[in-house]
């Protein structure tokens, strides 16, 4: 499974590039708002640092709109995916990028209805976002489930990339249904290191050798 950042934070990006975990990043307006960054800036910044995908979504929500922004962004590095929303015109957008040679992420996945006919229009990737699913009491991962069995039954060459994940129980869950992708909030990546017993058993190990590393 590949790991993407869901990030604009060039130190949490620097960071895990250091761990050899990240295959890409994901971006919203909310993340690059957080950031405080400009967004063509902050896009191509992460764009060079990155071996893989970053994803960069539009702000129009009509089909032109979409499309001057998806040409635009898609121009600023080799390695944008122009994120979608999963609407009416943003379907409409998706056809024509996936005409043009765009790569698409579609955004806003909350449907297995919405994921097939994205998969069906030639999505580059699809977002199913499982942590704002559980928030409402709904099974995100049950969502994922349908959408890799989809994939399976008509072997679609769009990726699956599960986003909106709270904890490291949504990246156990994505790998095991063989989800494609998992984006990662850094906090979230963090968690990722830690066991009680990692930090148990190493204080032990350290302990004993201090009674006797003066002999060595
Ligand atoms: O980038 C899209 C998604 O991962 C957002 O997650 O935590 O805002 O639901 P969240």
């Amino acid at each position: 499974m590949k790991f993407f950042l869901d990030t604009a934070d060039l130190e949490a990006i620097k960071k895990f590039n250091e761990w050899g975990i990240v295959d890409g990043i994901t971006t919203n307006p909310s993340i690059i708002a957080k950031a405080g960054a400009n967004l063509e800036e902050r896009i191509k910044e992460i764009a060079a640092m990155v071996n893989g995908p970053v994803s960069s979504e539009v702000l129009s929500t009509d089909y032109e709109g979409m499309m001057k922004e998806a040409r635009k962004y898609s121009k600023w590095a080799d390695n944008i995916y122009v994120k979608l929303p999963m609407t009416a015109e943003g379907m409409r957008a998706l056809h024509t990028c996936t005409q043009e040679g765009i790569k698409t992420n579609v955004t806003l996945i909350f449907s297995a209805a919405q994921a097939l006919i994205a998969m069906k229009a030639g999505a580059t990737v699809i977002s199913p976002f499982v942590g704002r699913l559980d928030d409402i009491s709904e099974d995100g991962m049950e969502l994922v489930a349908d959408i890799m069995a989809m994939h399976y039954n008509y072997g679609f060459e769009t990726e699956v990339l599960v986003a909106s994940v709270r904890h490291p129980q949504h990246i156990i869950d994505s790998a095991t249904l063989g989800a494609h992708i998992c984006t990662i909030p850094p906090d979230v990546a963090e968690k990722l290191v830690h066991h009680p017993l990692t930090d148990k058993g190493l204080e032990k190990f350290l302990a004993d050798w201090e009674s006797v590393k003066d002999k060595q």
